[in-house]
């Protein structure tokens, strides 16, 4: 079976380097990897308008970041299909017949749906929209038949979901060999990558916290940002010893450096191995590790950054993008609408089956 990606992003702010190295890196291998025949990454609007359904500008506004940060991370959109989930109709066709295969209390068992729900104080008054997020998103996967969905684990809910629909819809349904196919998560293999946490220590990057390096963060901001940021706050003079674990800045090293960024930047240690060896030793400054840090993360920034300028320049043309993206997948969803419909029975006027015998019912 050919091998199709599915992922996408909620455009609810632009990327950050958590994005980077949680996602947007492993796709741009992926897209490259020559391994799979259709790649698909959804601008997920219509999942975002789920939780901010007052504030459609934001979602708005952001869908042209989403995209630009997306083409300055690498993705072809000659190799990757762009598209805005709302200008897919089927979705939400597709998502009110699986609405029928999911029991309320499932989707109250989904773990990232309830921590969201309680990072949101919505309780009581949780939009039915929020609340079944995980059949649209299953409807997203399953439309283009994707086999690969890469994601963070905090996505694992949202796929072990989507297979439970497919199995229940070919169950009930029969439909035949792959009217829907069972994907399969792909997790990011270095923990590093897992997640981030914020420029201040905290879990999780977060625009609320103000701790993000955005992709599109000037040089300057990317300065500011490393040298503030947190590291071990026993570590007061040069010659203490210091902590790595729930260091920030070992912990972006881990995620971002490369065996090569030593000989380059920091030649007086072969690794990064000798480099935290000799902090919790004691006698290395935090000012140089986020010094090294610093060319790290432009090695990585940089081209992006540069990428970035040059889309845009022509935003139209990213539109246009987007736009060719969205009716390209388009076509791939109807098809898929049109499998499950006919499974469904709900073809009435292709069935010409039927439609003789209800003729033959009244014949005289
Ligand atoms: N829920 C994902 C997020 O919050 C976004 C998303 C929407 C998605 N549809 C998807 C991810 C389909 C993977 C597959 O980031």
């Amino acid at each position: 079976m050919s091998k199709i990606i599915l992922t996408g992003d909620r455009p609810t702010g632009k990327l950050h380097i958590g994005h980077y190295v949680g996602s947007l890196r492993r796709r741009v291998a992926l897209q490259n990897s020559g391994e799979f025949e259709k790649i698909f990454i959804m601008i997920a609007d219509a999942q975002a308008l789920t939780d901010n359904a007052d504030n459609p500008e934001k979602i708005r506004q952001n869908i042209i970041e989403v995209a630009l940060d997306y083409l300055s991370a690498g993705l072809d959109p000659a190799k990757s299909t762009i598209l805005i989930q709302s200008c897919i109709p089927e979705l939400t066709e597709l998502s009110f017949y699986y609405m029928n295969l999911v029991t309320v209390s499932r989707l109250q068992r989904n773990p990232t749906v309830k921590a969201e729900i309680q990072m949101r104080n919505f309780e009581t008054s949780i939009p039915v929209g929020f609340f079944t997020y995980p059949i649209s998103q299953a409807a997203d996967i399953t439309a283009f038949k994707a086999t690969t969905v890469p994601v963070g684990e905090d996505q694992l809910p949202m796929i072990e979901q989507t297979r439970e629909i497919v199995r229940k819809f070919n169950d009930v349904y029969g439909g035949g060999e792959g009217v829907l196919v069972e994907p399969d998560a792909l997790l990011p293999t270095e923990s590093a990558a897992r997640r981030l946490p914020g420029t201040d220590g905290g879990a999780k990057m977060s625009k609320s916290l103000g701790n993000c390096i955005y992709l599109s963060d000037t040089p300057a901001d990317v300065k500011t940002k490393v040298m503030s940021m947190f590291t071990d706050p026993d570590h007061i003079k040069i010659t203490d010893p210091g902590k790595i674990e729930g260091n920030t800045v070992f912990t972006y090293l881990d995620a971002f450096s490369k065996p090569e960024h030593f000989a380059e930047f920091l030649p007086d240690y072969a690794n990064l191995d000798e480099l935290k060896a000799h902090y919790k030793r004691g006698g290395l400054g935090d000012v140089k590790v986020k010094k090294f840090l610093l060319a790290v993360l432009e090695d990585t920034l940089a081209p992006i950054r540069a990428r970035r300028a040059e889309y845009q320049k022509d935003i139209a043309g990213v539109y246009d993008i987007l736009k060719k993206g969205s009716e390209l997948a388009r076509e791939t969803a109807a098809k898929t609408l049109d499998d499950v419909k006919a499974a469904m029975k709900i073809n009435y006027f292709s069935d010409a089956a039927l439609i003789q015998s209800h003729v033959d019912r009244y014949k005289g």
